[in-house]
């Protein structure tokens, strides 16, 4: 496993991070305490959750994946070894405040967290979402305190449009307060243009890591997806995701690319459409999702595959557009 700074922080994260969005529901307490025995075997020692996993489950309230995490680091005593990243904005409790950026929801939400991951510290807290009905300032002097009372150890930006980046950049700057140091984009050979057209420059420029989140394009890149399948074994078919690409005839082209230079390294071709990330230099940690140990095991050797620029070229080629 590589490992990568943060952007311009010291620090240093799995070049895969493992995400979290299946446990409580798809994957169940002991198939995710294998995933994560699995991904840190395999060297991924960054792994990425939100207050909100996975309350969409029928009985579900929010809070499950990050109590699974927390009672798996009790159970391994590893809480050291692992860079552990969440995230606050989303419907937590009933009230006009049971959600947002707010500092009373964000004082509040952090101390839920730290309760159900069972630590006394977070190292990477992430706003999920823009709150349009907070002032930035009121959000990243909350952030600061988190930091300054070494509940937090860094803090960054997930769903932020570049300009609303900038700004905050500009406001911790202005107002000595801690700043954004990491981004969490929607981003995969079909999902490009929302990362690449301002946001990418923004960061190259301005020093912030980047985790995308659904970098296999929640499983198609994985090649189960097929023309003559297009109803695989999976848990994602109702997402809308899913529901676009399986209709989406260029989709298909780009996983014809995809196939043909998996074939060329051996490899499945998942890892590829990762490596195809991986190489370029905004991007520090795909956050790949996986259900079994079986999937994530398929994924793990993504870091090691180069690729030859011509490679590269094809499937940049084949994508542009998306
Ligand atoms: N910030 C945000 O707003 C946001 C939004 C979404 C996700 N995230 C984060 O990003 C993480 C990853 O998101 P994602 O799940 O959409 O990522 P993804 O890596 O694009 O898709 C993962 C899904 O692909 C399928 N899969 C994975 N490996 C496979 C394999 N080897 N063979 C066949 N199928 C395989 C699995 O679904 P099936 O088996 O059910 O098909 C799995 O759940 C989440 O866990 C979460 O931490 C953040």
């Amino acid at each position: 496993m590589q490992y990568r700074r943060l952007g311009r922080t010291g620090l240093k994260v799995s070049a895969l991070c493992l995400g979290t969005m299946n446990f409580g529901w798809s994957a169940d307490e002991s198939t995710s305490f294998a995933i994560m025995d699995a991904a840190l075997e395999a060297g991924i020692d960054f792994f990425d959750t939100a207050d909100i996993y996975s309350y969409w489950h029928s009985g579900n309230r929010g809070g499950e994946s990050e109590t699974i995490i927390g009672a798996w680091m009790k159970a391994r005593q590893n809480r050291r070894q692992i860079v552990l990243a969440t995230k606050v904005r989303g419907r937590m409790w009933e009230g006009a405040n049971g959600q947002g950026l707010s500092r009373v929801h964000i004082m509040h939400a952090v101390e839920d967290s730290l309760r159900r991951l069972q630590t006394d510290y977070i190292d990477l807290y992430q706003v999920h979402h823009p709150d349009w009905e907070t002032p930035l300032d009121e959000t990243l002097e909350a952030l600061d305190r988190l930091v300054q009372a070494g509940k937090v150890l860094y803090i960054g930006a997930s769903n932020y449009p570049a300009w609303l980046l900038m700004k905050a950049l500009w406001v911790s700057n202005a107002r000595g307060v801690a700043r954004f140091d990491s981004i969490q984009p929607h981003y995969s050979l079909l999902h490009r243009s929302e990362f690449e057209r301002e946001l990418e420059s923004a960061v190259l420029d301005q020093g912030v890591g980047v985790i995308p989140y659904s970098p296999l394009a929640a499983g198609f890149l994985t090649g189960k997806y097929t023309r003559e399948n297009r109803t695989p074994d999976t848990t994602r078919q109702s997402s809308g995701l899913i529901k676009q690409l399986v209709e989406d005839d260029r989709a298909y082209m780009v996983l014809d690319v995809v196939r043909r230079i998996a074939e060329a390294h051996a490899a499945p071709m998942a890892q590829i459409a990762l490596a195809w990330m991986l190489a370029r230099p905004s991007i520090t940690s795909p956050i790949i999702g996986a259900r079994t140990v079986e999937q994530l095991q398929e994924i793990v050797g993504a870091a090691e595959i180069e690729l030859i620029p011509e490679q590269i070229e094809a499937l940049s080629a084949v994508s542009a557009g998306y």
